[in-house]
């Protein structure tokens, strides 16, 4: 039997209470929560979801005091990008404080602290006397939740209840940076705060160490993350005979092409020849669009659940194009290159 779906605060607060996962919203995907300060409800985490004990996870807070409580060192940077964006999609990397358990830190010597923007996570949080330990709530690998529904069809049997919050507004997970005791902002992993809002508030432009390696020091950053099981095929890597033939030799079935927008599939089909546009359009080959008004904002919020019903709809392979690089683009097209870097067979 699958876990229960509801928005039954108490029955969480309790739930987590006893040690036990509660999959959470937040406004940018459902997290699999447990007491962040209980190393035998943290070890849960990992295993529902079969992650590696090397890949840290985030401490949700409900308030500035909390995160205070959790890290040994608050320099001045933190405060003002605590005080600009908290609740919200930005996740704090500081030097940890003794009481956080290591396995939450994947034994580093640093910790990271989010305020989630959510008003039913906030007001679950700011009830318990711990913070909530809570990586993406989808299985190591796979693309993250946006809604409730998403956390059931993949872990449901394997946690005791999800807290549903609707759909997730950002719907890609948080920017996170580390700060150094010198007020050094360095950013670790792309997300839902683009980084010209993070640079403004600064006054100067970011640092980024944005790895794409294994071993990575933002240990999420994995080369191959956020994946679908259908295989992405950057469109821009082929020629147009070459998909073609791809249409031709596997025939249109579990097929597809994913678009930023209908503007850019139609600037794209329309440069070639009528028979060419033909082949490129006729059913039963599939058209996934993120956006209908070409906004970044609604591209990154149906991204995962793009990338879900791929699967749902036996996809085995989808041609796709980067988003337009400012705002979220060049966090969407960050995923985006995640989820193609699996080796295609
Ligand atoms: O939006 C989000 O950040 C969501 C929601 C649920 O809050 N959470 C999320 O968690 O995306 P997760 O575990 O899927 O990704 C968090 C990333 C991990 O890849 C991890 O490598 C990185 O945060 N991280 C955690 N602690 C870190 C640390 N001390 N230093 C560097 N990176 C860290
Ligand atoms: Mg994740």
């Amino acid at each position: 039997m699958g876990a229960q779906i509801g928005i039954d605060l108490n029955h969480a607060a309790e739930l987590l209470s006893g040690g036990k996962l509660v999959a959470i919203p937040t406004e940018t995907v459902y997290g699999l929560a447990a007491n962040g300060l209980d190393s035998t409800a943290v070890a849960g985490i990992f295993a529902a979801k079969n992650r590696p004990t090397f890949d840290p996870l985030i401490l949700h807070v409900g308030s500035i005091e909390q995160a205070k409580t959790l890290c040994s060192q608050w320099p001045a940077a933190a405060e003002i990008l605590a005080n600009a964006f908290w609740p919200g999609p930005l996740t704090l990397v500081l030097p940890k404080a003794p009481q956080v358990p290591d396995l939450v830190t994947s034994d580093n010597p640093t910790v990271a602290i989010r305020m989630p923007n959510n008003p039913l996570s906030l007001s679950l949080i700011r009830s318990l006397p711990f913070p909530l330990a809570a990586p993406s709530a989808n299985p190591f690998g796979y693309v993250s939740p946006t809604c409730a529904q998403h956390v059931a069809d993949q872990l449901g049997d394997r946690i005791d209840y999800i807290l549903d919050g609707g759909g997730c507004d950002i719907g890609i997970e948080s920017t996170i940076v580390s700060v150094s005791n010198e007020n050094q902002v360095t950013v670790l992993r792309l997300g839902g705060l683009d980084l010209e809002a993070l640079s403004k508030v600064l006054g100067y432009p970011v640092k980024e160490s944005l790895n794409m390696h294994s071993n990575p020091q933002a240990p999420g950053q994995l080369d191959q993350h956020y994946s679908p099981n259908s295989a992405m095929l950057h469109m821009g890597d082929f020629s147009i005979d070459a998909i073609l033939k791809d249409l031709q030799t596997r025939g249109h079935e579990g097929l597809g092409f994913l678009w930023f927008s209908p503007q850019q599939a139609q600037s794209f089909i329309e440069q070639f020849d009528d028979q060419t546009q033909q082949s490129l359009t006729e059913s039963p080959l599939k058209h996934y669009y993120l956006s209908n008004n070409h906004s970044d904002r609604e591209a990154a919020m149906n991204l995962f659940g793009t990338l879900r019903q791929f699967d749902k709809d036996g996809c085995k392979r989808i041609y796709f194009s980067w988003a337009p690089d400012g705002g979220l683009g060049r966090a969407i097209n960050d995923r985006l290159k995640r989820a193609s870097s699996k080796v295609v067979h």
